[in-house]
């Protein structure tokens, strides 16, 4: 390409590999005073500013991030932008936190209108959390998905998202109206957007309780028809749910036997949630190169139950695992603040995981879980230059907390514990500024 090139300075930190079968200190790659330099929205060298200062072609613009980290854009691997304003919803476990506060306002998003409001709003609340790459459940409608996708195209986002696919156990008006109309409209979905810029389709079976196994067998179908789609669905939450797809599905094994007999397992298929699994589950989710989305904000808020993320990372059997913000079940968009309630969930089952582990789980981890690793997740060079500027300091807790940090590990965990909104200095998609957050109102300590 010839495009300009621009390159930023400040600490890199990216993880070069799976932080999880080691203790962790060889995945952590740091560069204190590094550059990072991209030009035509990817990442063409991420090294020693005083290396590769030098190198750089006259008129390429850098920009200093003093005492900033730079990591690689966070990856939320499962997330309802047509839930962002029943976030919070008082009182219900999932099934009924489904019919009481989900589907009323899905039903909202057959407007237009609607729907492009909150696609706009959505982008917005997510990039000022660093948040770059998302997989995102739409609703039933195509009208909410071509909402999202205008959208997060206009801004050059790595999105991932589908229209949902459900054919019973709802309000009429969310049905699709036959398994058939559902795999056509997602079939038009996918010709109109997938591979249009940097959009990827997502076929999306809502659930197994929301599906009959025709409606299953022709998302499989679909899924297998358009190689390099992504398959996204819900998959063990809630003990009232599994029971009820024991009922639904009495001739399968389990809940994980259901999506593999109609063919929804693979390499890009995200489950999100997975708490109630067994052994055999797992077994088939690790064989499959299928991938899990730990939503720790949600499974608290909702009472679904506390992820294992012993089992998800079984060395005999390691998963593909993210973190997932599960917005609206979850509380939260920022995967700061998600990792550090997933540290609390890993405390629960006595897997403790320090600020390597969490990050990579938030990049790496949730690009390997949507089958993206090599082109976001990384700032290795040739990945797409998605990145986030944190700040150690951004609040008066923050600074305390950090100023004697003497491990890169420890900033991080900070971050994880303490971090917000408002740690988010700036979030660069293609290269470019996405957000950059207006000067703070806590003030600093002198
Ligand atoms: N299971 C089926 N649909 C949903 C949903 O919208 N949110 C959550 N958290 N679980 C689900
Ligand atoms: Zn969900």
């Amino acid at each position: 390409g010839c495009g300009a090139v621009t390159a930023v300075r400040g600490s890199l930190v990216w993880f070069g590999e799976d932080p999880f079968p080691t203790s962790g200190e060889g995945a952590l790659e740091y560069v204190e005073d590094g550059l990072l330099v991209c030009r035509d929205g990817r990442i063409t060298a991420a090294g020693e500013y005083s290396d590769l200062v030098e190198k750089l072609p006259v008129g390429a613009t850098v920009v200093h991030h003093r005492d900033k980290l730079i990591l690689p854009g966070f990856v939320d691997p499962h997330v309802h932008y047509v839930q962002t304003r029943i976030i919070g919803a008082y009182g219900d476990q999932l099934l009924d936190w489904l019919q009481n506060s989900v589907y009323p306002e899905e039903a909202r998003f057959a407007s237009r209108a609607y729907a492009e409001r909150f696609a706009k709003l959505f982008c917005e609340q997510i990039l000022r959390n660093g948040t770059t790459t998302a997989l995102v459940n739409c609703a039933t409608y195509p009208v909410s998905v071509d909402a999202l996708f205008e959208e997060t195209h206009r801004r050059g986002m790595r999105v991932a998202a589908g229209k949902v696919l459900m054919d019973r156990n709802a309000r009429p008006d969310l049905l699709d109206p036959s398994p058939r109309q559902g795999y056509e409209e997602s079939e038009a979905l996918i010709r109109k957007w997938h591979g249009v810029g940097r959009s990827l389709y997502a076929v999306t079976p809502r659930f197994a309780v929301a599906c009959t196994g025709e409606m299953l067998r022709l998302a499989g179908k679909l899924w297998h028809e358009h190689p390099g789609t992504l398959m996204q669905t819900h998959l063990a939450e809630n003990t009232d749910e599994v029971e009820e797809v024991r009922r639904l599905f009495p001739d399968r094994k389990d809940y994980v036997d259901v999506y593999e007999h109609y063919g929804l397992l693979g390499r890009g298929a995200v489950f999100a949630h997975s708490v109630h699994l067994e052994k055999r589950e797992w077994k088939r989710l690790s064989a499959t190169g299928s991938g899990v989305a730990h939503c720790p904000t949600s499974n608290l808020f909702l009472g679904s139950g506390l992820f294992s993320m012993r089992d998800a990372r079984h060395r005999k059997r390691p998963v593909h695992t993210g973190l997932g913000t599960d917005v609206g079940g979850g509380t939260s968009l920022s995967l700061l603040q998600t990792m550090g309630e997933a540290y609390k969930v890993g405390q629960l089952g006595h897997v403790p995981m320090d600020g390597t582990k969490l990050f990579y789980l938030a990049t790496l981890g949730g690009a390997e879980t949507m089958g993206l690793e090599g082109v976001i997740g990384s700032l290795a060079p040739g990945h797409e230059a998605d990145f986030v500027v944190l700040d150690p300091s951004a609040t008066q807790l923050l600074a305390a907390r950090t100023a004697e940090s003497e491990t890169v590990d420890d900033l991080l965990f900070a971050l994880a514990t303490l971090g917000d909104d408002r740690a988010v200095a700036a979030t660069y998609v293609g290269g470019r500024v996405a957000h950059e957050r207006s000067p703070c109102p806590d003030p600093k300590p002198r």
